[in-house]
């Protein structure tokens, strides 16, 4: 953790998801309300078509609700896209920008997220960005370049954002970098930050994400400059999730 820092748990359900499913956010609102309040953030990142009913369900509980992608444009015509207004209209609070499977699935890259970061700021949506390394780069020896490289291309001006990094490698396959590699890469991340927004990185939150469970989760949060996590796989049950979130 950053002293200082309210650690961020975030859910992100990816394509996973349809109405039925909201059971398992109505059990982490319920489980969450009556926790010591202010303790940690909590937010559940669900398909678009269920952010509605999610922050319905989410009300003025402590969890709050967000988007997965959005289009960097107010509106206009880009059929099947969603703009960040959109979002935040339908009741989200935050939006996941540059994930790793928009990056591959849809070629989308560094401009185009750092776009994608603007139009949420501009929404009032609390960008979450994305930025990772695959195997091959990090074989190569090439992490931290890499990651420099996504930090300066995909970060908007304002400091007003959240950062995950997530090891492709690491995404749904079970496999996580040594407590040593994170340390490293989150130590790096911050001192760029500082350089880039002097005092005001401090209160950037730099999450970790790739294959975070329940039984691994208070020792990646423990790890120093991990102020959270961006959870995939074990955020779609309710119980790995607030174990997770309890773990922070
Ligand atoms: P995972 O996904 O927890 O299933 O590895 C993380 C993510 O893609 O954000």
């Amino acid at each position: 953790m950053t002293p200082g820092i309210k650690p961020l748990i975030a859910g992100n359900w990816k394509m996973n998801g349809l109405t039925a499913s909201l059971m398992q956010l109505r059990t982490i609102v319920g489980a969450r309300t009556g926790q010591a309040a202010g303790r940690r953030d909590v937010l559940v990142c669900v398909p678009a078509t269920l952010i509605q009913a999610a922050a319905g369900i989410a009300g003025d509980s402590d969890v709050l609700i967000g988007g997965q992608d959005c289009h960097a444009e107010v509106s206009g015509a880009h059929t099947g896209d969603i703009s960040a207004e959109m979002i935040a209209d339908s009741g989200a609070r935050a939006v996941i920008v540059g994930h790793s499977e928009r990056r591959t699935d849809h070629g989308e890259g560094n401009s185009l997220i750092r776009a994608k970061a603007e139009a949420a700021l501009r929404a009032g949506l609390l960008p979450v960005i994305c930025i990772g390394e695959t195997l091959a780069e990090r074989q190569a020896q090439r992490t931290l370049d890499v990651l420099d490289a996504q930090l300066d291309g995909s970060l908007p001006a304002s400091a007003a954002i959240v950062i995950a990094y997530e090891p492709v490698w690491a995404i749904g396959t079970g496999l996580t970098p040594t407590l040593g590699n994170i340390a490293e890469a989150h130590g790096f991340l911050r001192e760029r930050l500082a350089a880039r927004h002097g005092e005001r990185a401090n209160a950037i939150r730099l999450l970790y994400g790739g294959s975070v469970k329940p039984d691994n989760a208070a020792e990646i949060l423990a790890v120093e400059h991990v102020d959270g996590a961006l959870v995939g796989g074990a955020s779609l049950k309710a119980g790995d999730f607030l174990g997770i979130c309890n773990a922070a």
